[in-house]
């Protein structure tokens, strides 16, 4: 048997480790995230944050209770007299009664919350399809097609319809809603909300396959001009290349077959299978939420894809120095 002396040291760390874990989570919390369902910027978030808090703070008593009789089990001599079955009515209530009550409790909580964020809004039409690994994203009320960012007006409900190409996937902005799966034969009607312009980050929430973790999204939130700008800009067919450099990019991708997979508005390019690339070089990050969208990175990209996201369906294209950097020009031009 060990001296108590020692034990009541080692008690005594394992005290100090857990209080030292339980401040580092809380300081991380306390750093601004732009993918955490504790930091809303929504209405429908902050009832889920609310929900989760509360069942933070229940589950916490209820885990400290239960430890502290655990301990005083321990701890306590058994009595000759006492009979082995313990004390029965004490099992049943505080065994089955008490979490049972706490349990439903929180159960009817959780639905009136769920039932409570299921709306029917007007507003923007958007329209995303989830493929391996990336996002599809339409407007089309205004003919525009984008990938892996989804711009929304703040303060003004978004009607979402959620679908997959090809196996489930679940769309979830944390800050903005909780969330939805998408399905390969079912459109899933959703909507978001933001109340102040920010960028924040989505995630894919089921698992997808092998860069289900490196599914992502941004989010852009922006004021109403902004949004109405961006719309605008949008709708624009990119320019048409205005320098050798920038011709010889756009040959490049087509001598590179390119177009076979991808879109570029207002050319022959019209591939249906990855991103459509019209406004690629406006966008904030490349292969799905990856990496940022650099020229240094889309150069990466290109060459070795699977380097950056192993497993990916985009095939490696091996480009001399030159046509490779003329492609990516060409590329980045595309806003
Ligand atoms: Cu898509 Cu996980």
């Amino acid at each position: 048997m060990k001296p108590p002396e020692a034990e009541r040291r080692r008690i005594a760390r394992a005290a100090a480790a857990l209080a030292v874990t339980g401040l580092l989570l809380f300081a991380a919390c306390h750093r601004h995230h732009p993918q955490s369902a504790l930091h809303p910027v929504s209405e429908a978030a902050e009832a889920i944050a609310t929900l989760w808090w509360v069942m933070f703070a229940v589950l916490a008593v209820a885990f400290v209770i239960v430890m502290a009789f655990v301990l005083f089990a321990i701890r306590r001599p058994r009595t000759p007299t006492e009979a082995p079955g313990g004390n029965m009515r004490f099992v049943i209530v505080s065994g089955i009664v008490i979490p049972g009550v706490i349990l439903v409790g929180l159960l009817v909580y959780s639905l009136q919350t769920t039932v409570a964020l299921r709306r029917s809004v007007t507003g923007p039409l958007i329209e995303v399809t989830g493929f391996q690994w990336w996002w599809d994203v339409r407007y089309p009320g205004h003919g525009i097609v984008t990938a892996n960012e989804i711009h929304i007006p703040v303060g003004q409900p978004v009607r979402l319809k959620l679908r997959a190409h090809d196996v489930v996937h679940s769309f979830w902005i944390p800050n903005l809603h909780g969330k939805i799966d998408m399905l390969p034969e079912v459109v899933n009607d959703f909507w978001i909300e933001a109340d102040r312009p920010g960028i924040w980050r989505g995630q894919c929430a089921e698992f997808c396959g092998r860069q289900h973790a490196l599914m992502a999204f941004k989010v852009v939130a922006l004021p109403r001009d902004q949004f109405d700008a961006w719309i605008a800009e949008r709708q624009q067919q990119p320019p048409a290349p205005a320098s050798p450099e920038l011709t010889r990019g756009q040959k490049v991708f087509f001598d590179a077959a390119c177009h076979i997979c991808h879109t570029i508005r207002g050319t022959r390019a019209v591939g249906r299978l990855g991103p459509d690339l019209t406004h690629l070089g406006s966008r904030l990050t490349l292969a799905a939420g990856t990496v940022d969208n650099t020229a240094a990175h889309l150069a990466a990209w290109i060459r070795e894809p699977q380097t950056i996201k192993p497993g990916n369906r985009m095939p490696p294209t091996p480009l001399e120095a030159d046509d490779l950097n003329a492609l990516v020009s060409y590329l980045q031009s595309l806003r």
